[in-house]
């Protein structure tokens, strides 16, 4: 469903990505997971084309996408359901029209049938009765769970979930997990999960990938990465402060000034 093939993303002379390769199969759930600053967001927006590799194939359902059309890449997008690290709700928008945009972007529901859906949907995330709320008036968490409504609310073919349960309590944790779940077994959806939460991968992800220095470093299934002995995925599973990782941000100013 998703193959990234050797690419290569740099920002001005940074270099993020350094020949990223992964197959991600139709119906999966597959977690990536990585330090800070290491290129997780930017691989999620390489999948949709909001980037562009400077080297190197995205492919997504058989079609290229960095040699497509504006067209066909439009045609790509519909697939996707994308849960935005940063939530990018509409302030101008209350609660359940922000909720309703994909559905009434892609013209796929009749109108009176939408608000139907996104109250079905906000009861799902607790949410119930929230549709008149501006997204001023919300609690940090409250906004990750309208802007995971809105990702969801299409049941696209692939959802894409940056950190979907950082800044929430650990019983919203566990809730966000069980729809994760959810909603691969149910509707067969492809997941791809960005998270620094390892209750998510051993809950909601099939395969794990670690990335480091522009690469994948680590690959296995979520049980593998439990018990895998490699010191990268050890000091990370275990979020030890001594071990082989140096830190993202430190190697970018350390490239920055040539050394
Ligand atoms: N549009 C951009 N312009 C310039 N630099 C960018 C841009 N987007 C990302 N970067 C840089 O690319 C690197 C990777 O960023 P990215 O957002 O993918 O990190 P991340 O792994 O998602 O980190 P976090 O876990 O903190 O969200 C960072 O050094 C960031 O500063
Ligand atoms: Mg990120």
């Amino acid at each position: 469903m998703i193959e990234f093939i050797d690419v290569y993303k740099s920002f001005n002379d940074h270099e993020v990505l350094k020949g990223l390769t992964f197959k991600v199969n139709q119906g999966e759930s597959f977690a990536i997971i990585g330090r800070s600053g290491c290129g997780k967001s930017v691989t999620l927006k390489l999948m949709t084309g909001l980037l562009k590799p400077d080297k190197g194939k995205v492919i997504i359902d058989g079609i290229d996408i960095t040699k497509a059309t504006p067209g066909k890449l439009a045609q790509v997008r519909k697939k996707f359901g994308f849960l935005f690290q940063s939530g990018a709700l509409l302030n101008s928008l209350n609660v359940g029209d922000n909720i309703a945009l994909p559905l009434r972007e892609h013209r796929e529901l009749p109108e009176p049938k939408i608000m139907g859906r996104v109250s079905e949907t906000l009861k799902r995330l607790g949410l119930k009765h929230l549709e008149h709320i501006m997204p001023g008036e919300l609690s940090g968490g409250m906004k990750k769970r309208v802007s995971l409504a809105r990702a969801i609310i299409r049941e696209p073919e692939i959802i894409l979930y940056d950190e979907p349960t950082t800044g929430l309590d650990p019983i919203m944790c566990n809730v966000i997990n069980k729809l994760i779940v959810e909603m691969r077994q149910k509707l067969k959806i492809t997941s791809i999960v960005v998270t620094h939460d390892m209750n998510t991968v051993f809950m909601a992800a099939d395969r794990v990938v670690l990335l480091y220095q522009g690469k994948i470093i680590s690959a296995g299934t979520a049980a593998e990465f439990k018990k895998m002995g490699d010191a990268y995925v050890k000091q990370f599973v275990l979020g030890e402060a001594a071990g082989p990782f140096q830190d993202e941000d430190e190697l970018k100013l350390k490239e920055k000034s040539g050394e």
